[in-house]
């Protein structure tokens, strides 16, 4: 029996993981795939180790058209769900689109390696994910090492992070001496025997959340002492509430070891179980439901293609309402253009049967000769609407930069003004001297750049770094002066022709504040 739309829709969860690099997101997400059995795996996951996802046919078109869309969405089944991991590349590829992949998300799952707590790469795709209210569960990694005290990360967590916890489960022991975890959730034990064969057994616990009768476990100083952290726990830490959790106020906390795969499998079904499914979004004026029977979708991503000897693009399109049918016809919102999504536009990925059946909540990706920009709608049928439009975030490097052929100024500008509203890079302009200045979250955004200017555009560019500076708007325009930008605190337009500081560092954005107290300064997200 085929399911209806509402069915498939409600099956669906999407989810980003992030997390600072090497804290374990490569592990667990092959974890995840394996227990799901990969259905639709982008490529590889970061195509190390084994290699066991490589075989898809994505790989092939990554060699065919040399284009990485290496890891960029990855679908598997489990328990009657479909799942969508969306990657966050990690420090070196970090850019806004790491930054918007959080846009297209329901979820977000944060690991944190437990010997290091909060890394500064999760705390602002967490702050991203604030923003948007999302809930957000988090994974303690690497119990099978000695790591910090895990009161000690909770602590941290809701410090550092301004959000409640509440642990699902807690470790007894860690390291060497790492014996399971006495699971809260499920009022059990999940009893990690032995490291080398990666099997867990469950103890369930009666009602006092106590084993019942004898098991070996019992004696370990370290039961006793999960014990007394339980109890304290009870007594003085959060209660959990489902309600809290969809409203990302508290995330739910499991502690585990991606590795041995250890906690893993309890962790995506307690995960499956809390998370929500696709939500409704708003349009300008009004919300579409992921139930709506006509198709509509947003582009939250364009992945440039870094081989000169290809011009094509893909365009990553959340699904928000309807179903995705291969050569349906769609409008895009923005220019009232229609379009089929057939030859030119293909889908990419290994599998008919499963694109055919995308919906509410799932990834699709396009083929784009430069037609997209990111942010862009489409939509099936008559009804013209535009998805809400996606914040633009705070850049923090920053590049002069100009031609380097005069004669080749008009070419120049078309790229720049092209890349920059595709959402590659934010634009910025010097008062006086018109200096173009670019900003960015990752210097990758700046190579893309430079490559893409050169290779589509004909135009070698000169790039001079002027390093980091704290970016920020002002509410009150009229009372800057002109006079106030100095080389520690540049002024400059931005591309809607609204007045930035650039400042060079905290030190000088309190100087400036304290010497002019009426400019009111305030950041992106
Ligand atoms: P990332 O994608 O977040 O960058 O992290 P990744 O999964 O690649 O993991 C980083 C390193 O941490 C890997 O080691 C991985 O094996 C290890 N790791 C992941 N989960 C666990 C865990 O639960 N326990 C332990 N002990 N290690 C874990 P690697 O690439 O082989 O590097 P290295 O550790 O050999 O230097």
């Amino acid at each position: 029996m085929t399911k209806s739309l509402e069915q498939e829709v409600l099956s669906r969860r999407t989810f980003a993981i992030i997390s600072h690099p090497d804290a374990g997101k490569t592990t667990l997400t092959e974890q995840l795939l394996l227990f799901g059995g990969a259905i639709r795996s982008a490529g590889t996951v970061k195509g190390k180790k084994t290699g066991k996802f490589a075989t898809s046919d994505w790989m092939e078109i990554e060699k065919q058209r040399g284009i990485s869309v290496t890891s960029s969405v990855m679908q598997f089944d489990y328990d009657g769900f479909r799942v969508n991991i969306l990657d966050t590349p990690g420090h070196q590829d970090f850019s806004e689109d790491t930054y918007r992949t959080l846009m297209a998300v329901d979820s977000a799952v944060m690991i944190i390696d437990s010997a290091k707590g909060i890394e500064p790469q999760t705390l602002k795709l967490f702050k991203v994910c604030r923003m948007r209210g999302i809930p957000i569960f988090t994974f303690i990694n690497k119990l099978d090492r000695q790591g910090r005290e895990p009161l000690e990360l909770l602590e941290e967590l809701e410090e550092v992070l301004g959000i409640e916890s509440y642990p699902m489960n807690w470790p007894i022991g860690m390291g060497k001496e790492f014996l399971g975890v006495y699971d809260r959730h499920y009022n059990r034990i999940e009893y990690f025997k032995n490291q080398e064969d990666k099997m867990s057994t469950y103890v369930q616990l009666n009602q006092d959340g106590e084993i019942e009768g004898d098991h070996e476990i019992k004696q370990s100083s370290l039961y006793d002492q999960a014990l007394e952290e339980i109890l304290l726990l009870n007594e003085a830490g959060n209660s959990f509430s489902e309600e809290k959790v969809k409203n990302g106020e508290l995330t739910p906390v499991f502690f585990g070891s991606a590795l041995t795969n250890f906690g893993v499998q309890t962790f995506l079904e307690t995960y499956l179980q809390f998370a929500p499914p696709p939500q409704p979004r708003k349009t300008a004026d009004s919300v579409v439901e992921p139930t709506q029977e006509a198709f509509s979708g947003f582009i939250f991503k364009i992945q440039a293609n870094m081989n000169p000897a290809h011009r094509d693009r893909i365009a990553f399109v959340r699904i928000c309402s309807g179903q995705f049918d291969r050569g349906m016809s769609v409008t895009l919102a923005r220019t009232g253009k229609q379009m089929k999504l057939s030859q030119s536009t293909q889908f990419l990925a290994d599998d008919r049967s499963t694109v055919n059946e995308a919906v509410s909540g799932d990834i699709i990706g396009l083929y784009d000769t430069g037609t997209y920009q990111i942010g862009d709608t489409i939509v099936s049928g008559k009804n013209r609407f535009e998805y809400e439009k996606l914040p633009q975030f705070t850049p923090e490097i920053f590049v002069k930069v100009s031609a380097k052929n005069v004669m080749k100024q008009k070419s120049f500008y078309k790229g720049i003004d092209q890349l920059v509203q595709e959402g590659a890079i934010q634009y910025y302009k010097t008062l006086r001297t018109e200096d173009i200045i670019l900003g960015a979250v990752g210097q990758l955004q700046f190579e893309v750049f430079e490559h893409r200017m050169k290779n589509e555009y004909n135009a070698d560019v000169i790039m001079e770094n002027i390093g980091t500076k704290i970016a920020r708007w002002i509410e009150n325009e009229e009372e800057v002066k002109e006079t106030m930008s100095s080389s520690r605190s540049l002024l400059v337009k931005d591309r809607y022709g609204r007045l930035v500081f650039l400042f060079e560092n905290e030190f000088s954005t309190r100087w400036f504040q304290d010497k002019n107290p009426t400019i009111r300064l305030y950041s992106l997200m």
